[in-house]
């Protein structure tokens, strides 16, 4: 198969990054189709930790083409400072590789100070968010108020643009979330500095993805956050504002559905999840603070503790069914070693009565009671294999059972840090 998308199927941090990051090596160009830098993908190469939050994962790649689609809302600053880190590094060293869509939108200062100054007011309502004003501007770009990294080409219509949201947002700031304004000229200042250095990048990367499709190039659509945090299918309102599903590959890039071959959901051996909403297969105590320290789940996007739950067989099914799954890549199965019985989350109860399928509201998920299965645990850790037939038996086990019950083979199992630290079941690109 040529053409790839890579979700997440529960709330974001599966590991996606790595599978990405591994499976772009037989890519000739790696795109991000939505959200923004509340995004954090954590890779590590060669012993050396990166953490992406806009650039593709293919960008530690040489020769890779990286394309921020227009479905992305971006903070130009950030993003500059992480090309620029990547630069340091000694990546993304061809600048004609990296493209960013004239279409997608920017996040501006204003967003991220009413992002934060609602999630200060909303006290035991917050959803938590990542801060970084991803909902605020998503909702411009619905207002159809949003700048758009088209308007940097005319410096005088963006600036007119900017200031007119400027004033709109202050009154809002200082109104209604009691909060600070943001400075008109400070903003157009660093704006003009980042214009030119941006302008180079800039493209019309629906044309660029399809002509690449159409001659035959393989293209890997990257995923951000998890189908759980969707703004539809995901557990409003606790959700991101973006849609992360696959079908949004087409609206966040500008091909068509006919274009994309395979769909490989991302999911850990268990689960965690930060910021407030449903979790029903959560646990905490000793055991989730061990878990959480081996396998280093603190948010890379703001370094929060995730919350720590047992692999959610009914959530894992209904993500299946949204993104239409090809296959599930399982990662970090390395942290459960030591753990025993493992726990697989079957069905909830709600209410008195039993689903074994996600019940039809999400709401019911806050007084959702898990039903577990108890599988045996494996003491030997499954770090050092590289082949299925190299698990401990127990592993294995517990990987089938998974695949049975959501219903979808597994194409690889994460068992490290590193990037060699995969079994590769099967490699999309290879089909
Ligand atoms: P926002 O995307 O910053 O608006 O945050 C909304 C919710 O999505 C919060 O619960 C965040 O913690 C969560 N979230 C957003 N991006 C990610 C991610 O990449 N991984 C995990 N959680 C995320």
């Amino acid at each position: 198969m040529k053409t790839v998308a890579v979700v997440g199927t529960q709330w974001g941090d599966e590991g996606k990054g790595k599978i990405v990051d591994m499976l772009a090596a037989d890519a000739d160009v790696v795109v991000r189709f939505q959200g923004g830098n509340n995004a954090a993908h954590t890779l590590v190469v060669g012993g050396k930790k990166f953490v992406l939050r806009l650039v593709p994962a293919g960008a530690l790649h040489p020769g890779k083409a990286c394309v921020i689609g227009n479905g992305l809302v971006v903070n130009p600053i950030a993003l500059l400072g992480e090309i620029a880190e990547l630069k340091r590094s000694g990546h993304l060293a061809d600048d004609s590789l990296f493209k960013i869509s004239y279409d997608a939108h920017m996040v501006m200062p204003y967003h991220l100070a009413i992002d934060r100054a609602r999630e200060a007011r909303a006290g035991k309502r917050a959803i938590g968010t990542t801060g970084f004003g991803i909902g605020p501007a998503y909702e411009d770009k619905m207002a159809r108020v949003g700048l758009r990294f088209e308007d940097l080409l005319d410096f005088k219509f963006f600036e007119e643009k900017l200031r007119r949201n400027i004033v709109e947002k202050n009154a809002y700031l200082k109104a209604l979330l009691k909060t600070k304004p943001i400075k008109a000229d400070e903003t157009i200042d660093a704006m003009k500095k980042a214009r030119r250095r941006l302008l180079p990048y800039l493209c019309d990367t629906g044309a660029f993805v399809s002509d690449a499709i159409d001659s035959g190039k393989r293209v890997l659509f990257e995923g951000a956050h998890g189908t759980m945090l969707d703004i539809d299918h995901g557990t409003y309102p606790y959700v991101t504002s973006s849609s992360c599903v696959a079908s949004s590959v087409f609206s966040g890039t500008g091909i068509g559905p006919g274009n994309l071959e395979a769909v490989l959901g991302i999911s850990k051996g268990y689960t965690t999840r930060v910021g407030a909403g449903p979790f029903p297969s959560e646990f905490s105590g000793y055991l989730a603070d061990s878990l959480r320290e081996e396998g280093d789940e603190f948010g890379s996007a703001t370094g929060r503790p995730r919350r720590i739950g047992w692999f959610d067989a009914v959530l894992a099914r209904y993500t299946a069914r949204v993104n239409g799954m090809w296959a599930l890549a399982l990662t970090k199965l390395d942290v459960l070693t030591g753990i025993d019985p493992v726990k697989i989350c079957v069905g909830y109860v709600v209410k008195g009565k039993r689903y074994d399928d996600m019940p039809p509201s999400h709401r019911m998920l806050i007084n959702a009671k898990p039903i577990f299965e108890e599988m045996p645990g494996w003491s030997e850790s499954p770090a050092g294999a590289r082949m299925l037939a190299e698990l401990p038996s127990s592993v294995r086990r517990y990987v089938e059972r998974i695949s049975e019950l959501v219903g979808v083979p597994i194409a690889m199992i994460g068992v490290g840090k590193e990037r060699e630290a995969t079994i590769v079941v099967r490699n999309p690109f290879a089909d």
